[in-house]
């Protein structure tokens, strides 16, 4: 994801365009550690949890190997199956360079890994979040088209001033979605695959509402950033996302221009409902 508001000039030793060198034969066995162990506790939990698309392109881009992926080896790979490829970034980009990278079929990630103390929760997106919870998903050739449509439109988006709503719509999908298949919900979102614990709970946990994905109500609903998400959107398939997303959105800016925010856990009398959360898990935490 890109940092918001930021205008500066790219950090000393970084491009243009916010890239540096991977770098990959500086990383420490203790940091390739780190990769091996978050790699293999979500290899274990995400077979009939995440969808096939992701599964699949963990195993094509073969991202276990023995530690940190070299970005030369995975781009081979992925510019052959969709034209994409991975850069390294120091962290958070501006949203200009970020939607510029995109539209170029770039994906910028983060090329520092957490250390061992942070396996659970850090705030700033890492090399594990970026590539493991990602990449694979960039090897659909579906969803490579959508994540370069997001590109274009977030340059648009934030030309309108309504990139608020458009960042909505990339949480809900990118980093959270779920995808509705006949064997039953899957994951698809980076934000939860790269999360053990996200893992069970978006699927599981009887808190959250899992909601249909609506275009609409998706860029009216705010969003958590330091905790589970109270709602999650279930699309019907990768295509249907694409083509929902393919549209003019400069009538739906409109609307929403005059359109209130919906509460984040609400559920609307038109809203199709997966399941109806009781949201005690939010509401435990809000009283701790
Ligand atoms: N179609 C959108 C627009 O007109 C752009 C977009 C595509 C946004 C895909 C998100 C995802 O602005
Ligand atoms: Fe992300």
């Amino acid at each position: 994801m890109s940092a918001d508001g930021l205008t500066s000039g790219p950090p000393p030793g970084a491009r243009a365009d916010w890239t540096i060198d991977q770098g990959w034969e500086n990383y420490s066995q203790a940091e390739h550690d780190v990769w091996i162990t978050l790699y293999e506790r979500q290899a274990k939990l995400l077979p009939g949890r995440a969808c096939d698309p992701f599964l699949g392109g963990l195993e094509a881009l073969d991202l276990h190997r023995t530690g940190i992926p070299d970005f030369a080896r995975i781009n081979e790979e992925l510019m052959r199956l969709t034209g994409w490829t991975v850069v390294a970034v120091p962290g958070l980009v501006p949203d200009e360079v970020f939607f510029d990278h995109l539209a170029n079929r770039r994906f910028p990630a983060g090329q520092f890994i957490r250390k061992a103390d942070q396996l659970d929760y850090l705030q700033e997106p890492d090399i594990f979040h970026d590539v493991f919870g990602h990449v694979p998903m960039l090897t659909d050739p579906v969803f490579a088209d959508y994540m370069q449509a997001y590109g274009e439109g977030g340059r648009r988006a934030m030309g309108l001033g309504r990139l608020h709503n458009l960042a909505r719509l990339y949480w809900y999908t990118v980093e959270f979605g779920l995808l509705q298949t006949p064997q039953g919900l899957r994951i698809y979102g980076a934000g939860i695959v790269s999360s053990r614990a996200e893992s069970i709970f978006a699927l599981d946990d009887p808190s959250p509402n899992r909601l249909a994905f609506d275009l609409e109500r998706v860029m009216r609903t705010p969003y958590r950033i330091d905790d589970f998400q109270q709602v999650y959107f279930v699309i019907p398939s990768l295509r249907a996302l694409l083509d929902a997303t393919l549209q003019d959105f400069s009538p739906i800016y409109e609307r929403l221009s005059r359109a209130q925010d919906i509460p984040i856990a609400a559920v609307e009398p038109a809203d199709q409902v997966f399941t109806r959360g009781t949201q005690a898990y939010a509401i435990s935490r809000a009283a701790a």
